[in-house]
This record gives C-alpha cells, sequence and structure tokens, in this order.
C-alpha cells in the first residue's frame, strides 16, 4: 500500500549549463543626460544603475539568445545533448510568430525540438524553469534550454525618462536536467494578477483589454505602483518558498533577484532578514534587463566563484503581469560551465 503520509519523492532536476552574452554597446548614464531632463547621478542614487547595454540595430532577441547558448557551448560543447524542448522567456520576442525559442533552436542546431516563448515579463526565465522541470518530471522531455532574452532598447520610448534609462539588452541561457541526487530545484510559487496589469505593459494590438491599453509600441509603466508592488510581492513570495521548502533565511547562501533597482531589492531582502552582502547584484553595469537578469547575474556569481557546489540559492523576481515568481534550488557545479572562470564578464567589461 502506497504510504500517503511519505514526502513526494521527485527526480533531482536542475540546471546543468549556462550561458550568458550581451551586446557590445555601453551606454552611460551621461547617455540620457545629452537629450532629456534627467542627470546620471539621478539616475545612479534612485536605481543603481551606472550603464547598460544595447543591441546594434540589426541585432534581435533571436540574436542575444543565440549568443548566449553559443557562451554556454563554447564552455560544454556536449551542453544541448538530450534537448527535447526550449523555451524562450521574453517580452521582446522577434515577432508575435513564429515563436523567438523557434528561431533560435533552429540556429543552435536544435531544429525538431519542441519551443515556444513564455510571457510573464521580467519573472519569466525563473516561471520557465519551473516550466522546464515539469516538462522533465511528466516524462515529455529529457533536457530543456531555457532561455531568457531581451532586446529592450527597441521596444522602450528612449524619449520617456520614466523608461529609457531603466532598461538594457541581454540574455541568459541555462539547460535544465537532471542533477545528483539532493541538488537541483527545490519548489517553487509563481503567482500574477492581471488588476496590476496596467502598472506595466506593451500595448498591443487590442485596445479593448483590460486596461483600456492603445494601439502603440512602447513600454507604458507606472514606476511608483511597480515599486510598491515589487517590494512586498518580492519579500512575501521569498518568505513563502523558503516555508515551503521547509528553510529559514538563515540558510540560504545567495540571493539571486531580479534587477530592477537596487532601492527594491535593498527592500525584497531586508523583509527576509538576508543582508547584501548575500545578494547578487549586477544591475549597475546592465541595467533591467527583464527576463535576462536573473540568469546574467546567476552565471556572473557562478563564474567569479561565489556561487559554489551545494550552496542553497533563493531565485525571486517580478514583471509585467503583474506576476511574481521565487524558487529555491541547491547549486551543482559539477558540470563544465557552471564552475568559476576566469576572466568573469565584469573583468573583462563584457
Ligand atoms: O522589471 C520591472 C520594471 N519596472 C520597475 O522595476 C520600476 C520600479 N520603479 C522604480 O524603479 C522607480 O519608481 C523609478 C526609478 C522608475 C522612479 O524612481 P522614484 O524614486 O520612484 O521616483 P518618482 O517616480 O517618485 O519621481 C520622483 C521625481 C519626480 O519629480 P517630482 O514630481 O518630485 O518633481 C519625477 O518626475 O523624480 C522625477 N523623475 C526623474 N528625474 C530625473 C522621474 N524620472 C526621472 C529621471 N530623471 N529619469
Amino acid at each position: 500500500m502506497i504510504d500517503m503520509t511519505a514526502p513526494t519523492v521527485r527526480p533531482s532536476i536542475g540546471i546543468t549549463a549556462l550561458g550568458s552574452y550581451t551586446p557590445e554597446r555601453i551606454v552611460p548614464n551621461a547617455h540620457f543626460e545629452a537629450y532629456m531632463d534627467t542627470n546620471a547621478d539621478w539616475i545612479e542614487s534612485r536605481t543603481g544603475i551606472r550603464e547598460r547595454r544595447f543591441a546594434a540595430p540589426d541585432e534581435y532577441t533571436s540574436d542575444v539568445g543565440v549568443g548566449a547558448v553559443r557562451d554556454m557551448l563554447a564552455r560544454d560543447p556536449d551542453a544541448l545533448g538530450e534537448v527535447d524542448a526550449v523555451i524562450c522567456a521574453t517580452v521582446s520576442p522577434d515577432a508575435m510568430m513564429p515563436s523567438t525559442a523557434a528561431l533560435i533552436a533552429m540556429q543552435v542546431g536544435l531544429a525538431g525540438a519542441a519551443a515556444f516563448d513564455l510571457s510573464t515579463a521580467c519573472s519569466g526565465f525563473v516561471y520557465a524553469l519551473s516550466v522546464a522541470s515539469g516538462l522533465i518530471q511528466s516524462g515529455v522531455a529529457r533536457r530543456v534550454l531555457v532561455v531568457g532574452a531581451e532586446a529592450l532598447s527597441k521596444i522602450v520610448d528612449q524619449q520617456d525618462r520614466g523608461t529609457a534609462i531603466l532598461f538594457g539588452d541581454g540574455a541568459g541561457a541555462a539547460v535544465v536536467g537532471p542533477v545528483p541526487a539532493g541538488l537541483g530545484f527545490q519548489e517553487f510559487i509563481m503567482g500574477a494578477d492581471g488588476a496590476g496589469g496596467s502598472s506595466l505593459y506593451l500595448r498591443g494590438a487590442a485596445p479593448q483589454l483590460p486596461g483600456g491599453f492603445q494601439m502603440g509600441q512602447y513600454v507604458g509603466m507606472n514606476g511608483r505602483e511597480v515599486f510598491k508592488f515589487a517590494v512586498r510581492v518580492l519579500g512575501d513570495s521569498g518568505t513563502k518558498v523558503l516555508q515551503k521548502s521547509g528553510l529559514t533565511s538563515a540558510d540560504v547562501d545567495w540571493v539571486i533577484p531580479h534587477q530592477a533597482n537596487v532601492r527594491i531589492i535593498e527592500a525584497a531582502v531586508e523583509r527576509f532578514g538576508i543582508p547584501m552582502s548575500k545578494t547578487v547584484v549586477n544591475l549597475d553595469r546592465y541595467g533591467n534587463t527583464s527576463s535576462a537578469t536573473v540568469p546574467l547575474a546567476l552565471h556572473e556569481a557562478v563564474q567569479d566563484g561565489r556561487v559554489q557546489d551545494g550552496q542553497q540559492l533563493l531565485l525571486i523576481a517580478f514583471g509585467g503581469g503583474l506576476s511574481w515568481v521565487a524558487g529555491t534550488m541547491k547549486w551543482w557545479g559539477g558540470a563544465p560551465s557552471l564552475k568559476a572562470s576566469a576572466p568573469a564578464l565584469a573583468e573583462v567589461g563584457a
């Protein structure tokens, strides 16, 4: 007879490869001073951002995503073996159709794998890790390539000082698959509430949608509303996922948060009592790259040796929807692209 009180035994699934890419062009805060009513000090003190990357005019989200996968393959040429599905988390897809995931799959030798985009904005990458884990647990896929990729500079109004200063372009890629027992993903918490949809949106072709969105092509945002939502939801979902995992904040070695505003991160981690010294922050160099922030931060911390085998990680993110997600994982550092390697992105100024 099955013991219904026994804990669920799940296969150990986690990240088995990582890569990242940011476009060459560095855009410092001073760039915005030159043509709009803002200044570099205001941007840095209110957000923590000093510079961000902008994709080249002919460089789109699929190109940025492919860059991250190629970076992974340069460290681990076999990383894509057994990959049966590709998920691209993005809010700046090359097109509504075909999916950016299909375009990336084709370019990295995965044509024929299942491919789809996932649209939960800045929560997208961590949402996609959970979906990938489910596809593997259900037997649909052996491994899944998850790419968080954005070319936000193309969908942000560069004349709007409320948004232009925040966003940048970049991508991170991870393969999700089997890892040694006791390591990998533990628990995820995900949610969304369309009531906040009009606080952060990309106007589409359906003005009848809730919130009365108009035709257009740029991100719209109520920064103060999103700020308040973010602090509350990051704190709440981080606390809940730790409880669900049977952990306390003292067990956490590293928090990898969505990189939107350093003040949001500081306020959120304070709510569950984790010091900033255990929190990975790189928004000073990349700004808010939406679905790419978490993999960019994770990859940087793996490469520079901060995140190590067996450590406890807490991933937290929020974004358009409004959406939120939190996940716990014990890091497996056994594969070639998951080991510390010099020089780190930061050191080569990438
Ligand atoms: O992935 C999620 C994406 N979005 C976010 O995470 C956004 C979350 N929100 C934020 O990060 C912040 O709300 C912002 C950085 C967008 C704005 O910072 P804030 O401290 O909330 O500023 P505020 O909106 O309260 O505005 C304060 C003042 C206002 O002037 P007055 O009304 O006090 O005279 C703004 O007009 O700052 C002004 N302001 C600016 N000044 C210089 C707003 N944007 C700028 C700017 N440069 N770029």
